[in-house]
C-alpha cells in the first residue's frame, strides 16, 4: 500500500470515538434518520469512516504537507518524475491557478496558448497579468493542433509581445511565464524536449497543462513527449511544471489532481508557492480524494504504469484497425463507412515498405512512435509542413470521422453531421467524450475493454443501415419527434442528416470556426480589468444582432472545442468578422434543430436569441 492509503486504512479502522468534524462523526448521524440510512448503506460504512477531520494529526496536514500526506506527495513525485509534488483536491482547474497566482503578478506578461481551459483566462483575472497568446493550428475537421515552431522562436516571441497592445510604455516586456496546453483535447501531443528548447532563450518558467495526459511518463511510447520526461536529477534550463488531472485518464476520483515542478531558473521555494496554494486549498479536504491520488501513483508504479497504458493502447490500436478494416472492404464495394483520424499509411519497420494502416503490425502501432507522428506534408492530418517528429498523436485519444469533408477542406456532396451520430449512439447507451461538426472523440482509456469497443462497432454498423434504409426517427430516435413533431415527424435517419449536412455548408459554420480559432481577436483590456467591470456591474445584455465592436465582459467559450474563441476584454470585431459569424451559424443551427442545440458558455440562449455580456459602452 502507498504511504498515506496504508495510514488512513489503519486509522479508520482503529478509532472508536470521533468527536471532530465532519458533523456526521464516521457516518453514525446518518443513521438517526431513514434518508441517513439509505446514504450510508449506500455508499458504505468504510467511505464515511475514513471522511476525517484535518484536525486528525495522524495523518498530516494537506496545507502543510506534513505526515503521510507529505509522504504521499513525496512518493507522486518519484513516480511521476518531479522534484517535488502537490497533491491537490479541486483539480487541474486549481493546479494551474495556484501556478498562475505563485509566478505571475499584475502587470507581467504570460505567454499563454490561446487552446487553453477556462482555469487559464481564470488565472489570467485573477493575477492581473497579460497574455500574449500563442495560436495553434487547425485543421479541415476543426481539430486544434500545435502552436508550430516558427510562433514560438525568439523573434517572433518577441513580436507577438511587441504588437500586443495591452503591453503598454513601462511594462516590463520580458515574460515570466508561458503555458503550453499539452496533450490537446483531440490527443496530439508534443515534443516537449523541443518544446522547452524554443522557449529557453525567451522564458524561465514553463508550464504544460496535461490535464488529459497523466500517463504518458509510463509508456516508452510518449518518450520525450510530456513536461516530466526523463531523469529528473539531470533537469537544467527553464523551470517546469506540469498539471495532471489525474481523475481524467488515471483512475483517481474526481476533482483528484497532481502538480508537479521540477526546478530550474527562476524556482519558486517552496513557502512562496505554499501561499498561493493554501489560497485555493480548503481547510476541509476529502480524504478520500487524496488517498485516491496515493492509490494512482502506486497503479503507475514498477510494472503497473507500462502493463495498464499497454493495455489501452492495444485496445485503441485493435479499434482502428477494425474500423479500417470494415471501411476498405466497404469502399471495396462502393461503399461508406466511419474512419478513424490516424495515417492512412505506416512504414513498416521490418520491410521498410508503406503499409496500409489496417494492415500494419499491431505490435508496431502500438510501440513506433514513428507511426503516430505528424509527418509534414501528409493529408491525413491536415497541419501542412509541420517539423517533423514536433507533434505526434496519442492513439488512445480516437477520432471518429464522419462523412463529409473531403481532404482539400471542402464540403463533400453529402454528409453526416457528428451531432447526429451522437444522438444516435446515446439512444443505445453509448456516451461519447466530445462531438465536434464531423468528429467523434473516444478515449481509450484505463478500464477499456474489447466488449466495450465491440458494443460501439456495433452500434455504428447498425447506424450505417439504418442511414441507408433512411429509418424513420419515430422508429430510431424517438425522443425527436415526440418532443418536436413539427420538424422532426415525418423524418428518416438519413433526411435529417442531408438537412443538417445542408445547414452547415449554407452557414459555413465549420469554415467559421475555423477562422474563429486562429486568429486573434483585438485585446481591448486585461481579463482582470474587464473582470473588475463585470464586479462593478459596468456591463450590459447585448443580443447577437448587436454585438459588433463591443467589448466583452466574460468569455464565450464554444463547446466543443471548450476552448475560448474571445476573452474577457476582447473586441468582438465586425458583425460579418469570424467571432459573430461563428455565433451567427450556431444560433441559426439551434433555432432550426431543437434537441441538438449549442451549449456555449458565457452566451445566454433567451428564446432563441443569443445574449452576451458586454462592458457598457462609456465604461470600455
Ligand atoms: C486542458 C485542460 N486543463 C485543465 C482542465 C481542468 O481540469 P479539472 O477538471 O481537473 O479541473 C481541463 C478540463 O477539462 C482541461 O481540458
Amino acid at each position: 500500500m502507498p504511504p498515506l492509503a496504508a495510514a488512513l486504512m489503519k486509522l479508520s479502522q482503529d478509532y472508536e470515538y470521533s468527536w471532530h468534524t465532519p458533523g456526521h462523526t464516521g457516518g453514525t448521524a446518518f443513521l438517526k434518520s431513514t434518508v441517513g440510512r439509505i446514504f450510508f448503506d449506500y455508499f458504505g460504512e468504510n467511505l464515511l469512516r475514513s471522511d476525517l477531520s484535518i484536525s486528525v494529526g495522524a495523518l498530516g496536514s494537506l496545507l502543510d504537507h506534513t505526515g503521510p500526506i507529505g509522504a504521499h506527495e513525496r512518493y507522486a513525485a518519484r513516480v511521476f518524475g518531479a522534484h517535488r509534488t502537490y497533491c491537490v483536491t479541486n483539480g487541474t482547474s486549481m493546479s494551474n491557478r495556484v501556478i498562475f497566482m505563485a509566478a505571475v503578478a499584475r502587470d507581467q506578461i504570460a505567454l499563454c496558448d490561446r487552446n487553453c481551459h477556462k482555469s487559464i483566462e481564470h488565472s489570467l483575472v485573477m493575477t492581473g497579468g497579460i497574455p500574449t497568446y500563442l495560436v495553434p493550428l487547425r485543421n479541415r475537421y476543426g481539430i486544434i493542433g500545435p502552436i508550430p515552431p516558427a510562433r514560438l522562436t525568439p523573434e517572433a516571441l518577441r513580436a507577438a509581445i511587441a504588437a500586443n497592445p495591452l503591453v503598454r510604455a513601462g511594462i516590463d516586456t520580458r515574460p515570466v511565464h508561458s503555458i503550453i496546453t499539452n496533450s490537446t483535447y483531440d490527443g496530439l501531443c508534443y515534443n516537449a524536449r523541443r518544446v522547452e528548447e524554443l522557449l529557453d532563450p525567451t522564458v524561465d518558467r514553463i508550464h504544460f497543462d496535461e490535464a488529459w495526459y497523466a500517463y504518458a511518463r509510463f509508456n516508452p511510447l510518449y518518450r520525450d513527449r510530456h513536461a516530466m520526461h526523463g531523469d529528473p536529477a539531470g533537469h537544467t534550463g527553464p523551470t517546469v511544471f506540469a498539471t495532471h488531472s489525474t481523475h481524467k485518464l488515471l483512475a483517481a476520483l474526481s476533482q483528484a489532481s497532481l502538480l508537479h515542478i521540477r526546478d530550474g531558473r527562476s524556482p519558486i521555494p517552496h513557502a512562496r508557492f505554499n501561499e498561493s496554494y493554501m489560497m485555493h486549498a480548503s481547510t476541509s479536504p476529502l480524504y478520500t480524494i487524496i488517498v485516491s491520488n496515493d492509490i494512482t501513483a502506486a497503479m503507475m508504479d514498477g510494472p503497473g504504469g507500462p502493463a495498464l497504458t499497454r493495455e489501452s493502447i492495444d485496445e485503441a490500436v485493435a479499434f482502428r484497425q477494425t474500423m479500417g478494416r470494415v471501411h476498405s472492404e466497404l469502399s471495396r464495394q462502393g461503399d461508406w463507412f466511419f474512419r478513424t483520424w490516424n495515417a492512412d499509411e505506416v512504414t513498416d519497420r521490418q520491410t521498410g515498405r508503406r503499409v496500409r494502416f489496417e494492415d500494419a503490425s499491431p505490435e508496431q502501432l502500438a510501440t513506433d512512435p514513428e507511426c503516430w507522428v505528424l509527418h509534414p506534408g501528409e493529408t491525413w492530418h491536415g497541419f501542412g509542413d509541420l517539423e517533423d517528429g514536433y507533434c505526434m498523436l496519442d492513439p488512445i485519444k480516437v477520432s471518429v470521422v464522419t462523412p463529409g469533408v473531403r481532404d482539400d477542406g471542402g464540403l463533400a456532396e453529402r454528409g453526416i453531421p457528428a451531432t447526429l451520430v451522437t444522438a444516435y449512439l446515446h439512444q443505445r447507451g453509448v456516451e461519447v467524450e466530445k462531438t465536434t461538426d464531423f468528429t467523434i472523440l473516444f478515449l481509450f482509456s484505463i478500464g477499456i475493454t474489447k466488449g466495450k469497443w465491440g458494443t460501439l462497432l456495433n452500434a455504428l454498423l447498425e447506424l450505417r443501415r439504418d442511414y441507408d434504409r433512411n429509418a424513420r426517427l419515430t422508429e430510431v430516435l424517438p425522443g425527436l419527434p415526440a418532443a418536436s413533431p413539427a420538424v422532426y415527424g415525418e423524418l428518416g435517419l438519413r433526411d435529417l442528416a442531408d438537412r443538417m449536412f445542408e445547414q452547415l455548408g449554407a452557414s459555413r459554420q465549420t469554415h467559421w470556426l475555423a477562422e474563429a480559432f486562429s486568429t486573434l481577436p483585438e485585446p481591448v483590456m486585461t481579463p482582470n480589468e474587464a473582470y473588475q467591470r463585470l464586479v462593478r456591474d459596468e456591463i450590459e445584455h447585448v443580443p447577437l444582432d448587436e454585438l459588433a465592436d463591443r467589448v466583452l465582459a466574460t468569455s464565450v467559450v464554444p463547446y466543443p472545442p471548450g476552448i475560448p474563441m474571445l476573452m474577457p476584454g476582447e473586441a468582438t470585431g465586425a458583425a460579418d468578422g469570424p467571432y459573430l459569424s461563428y455565433l451567427r451559424a450556431l444560433c441559426d443551427w439551434d433555432r432550426r434543430f431543437p434537441g441538438f442545440g449549442h451549449d456555449t458558455h458565457g452566451v445566454e440562449n433567451r428564446d432563441g436569441v443569443y445574449v452576451v455580456q458586454c462592458l457598457k459602452k462609456g465604461a470600455a
